[in-house]
């Protein structure tokens, strides 16, 4: 089954719980909540203190995306937090695999996400240990931002390789997914879809979510 993770990046964040209400009455599966220090990406987001505030509001899976530099530090925090899936870049880990154990052994789900430009390569020794693979599909830092062409060949590279292994791994894209290539993503092996601007920017989020559905159905 194909879940959508509605990236709050693009939500208002002076009405955050409202936002977040309307996708989970939507059917929404994870909430994708992306984490940016200023270092690793040219941006600042949230931290723990806003992933803990929003954790007792919803019931949804919280898919953490953590775009900084030493996640090492931060892991414990946002397990504490109430995180479901802890996401780290591959290019931001010098020792992928402890920090893969570090986040399993507070137990919650390990994720790693490569940026466009990242072979896949780096995920042959660990790609039985993750819960999942994100693989951007623009570069990370903002929402908003166009689907790179390109990334449909990477999917479907990755999806033959998880299911050559028969191993239980979710692929999960992000960056520029909307309702017109949703489904192209989809037919590549893609089966976890974040969508920021698609969702938030649209006039009826709950519409949105409910089409999304049904074209990956
Ligand atoms: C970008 C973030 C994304 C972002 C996606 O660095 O990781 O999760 O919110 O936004 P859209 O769907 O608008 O490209
Ligand atoms: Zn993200």
């Amino acid at each position: 089954m194909v879940k959508i993770a509605p990236s709050i990046l693009s939500a208002d964040f002076g009405n955050l719980y409202e936002d977040i209400a309307k996708v989970e009455k939507a059917g929404a599966d994870y909430l994708h909540i992306d984490v940016m220090d200023g270092h690793f990406v040219p941006n600042i987001t949230i931290g723990p203190l806003v992933v803990e505030a929003l954790r007792s509001k919803s019931s949804l899976v919280f898919d953490i995306h953590l775009m900084i530099e030493n996640p090492d530090i931060y892991i414990p925090a946002f397990a504490n937090a109430g995180a479901d899936i802890i996401t780290v870049h591959a290019e931001a880990c010098i020792h992928l695999h402890r920090t893969i154990q570090n986040i399993k052994s507070h137990g919650v789900k390990a994720a790693v996400a490569l940026n466009p430009a990242t072979s896949l390569d780096i995920l042959e020794y660990v790609l039985n240990d993750v819960d999942m693979v994100l693989l951007m599909t623009v570069n990370p830092g903002f929402g908003g931002q166009k689907f790179i062409d390109g990334s449909l060949n990477k999917i479907q590279k990755l999806r033959d390789i998880v299911n050559s292994r028969g191993i239980d791994v979710e692929i999960e894209v992000d960056g520029g997914i909307n309702l017109n290539n949703v489904k192209e993503v989809v037919d590549a092996g893609a089966n976890v879809i974040v969508a920021g601007s698609a969702i938030f920017g649209s006039t009826d989020v709950e519409k949105t979510i409910r089409n999304f559905k049904e074209l990956v159905i």
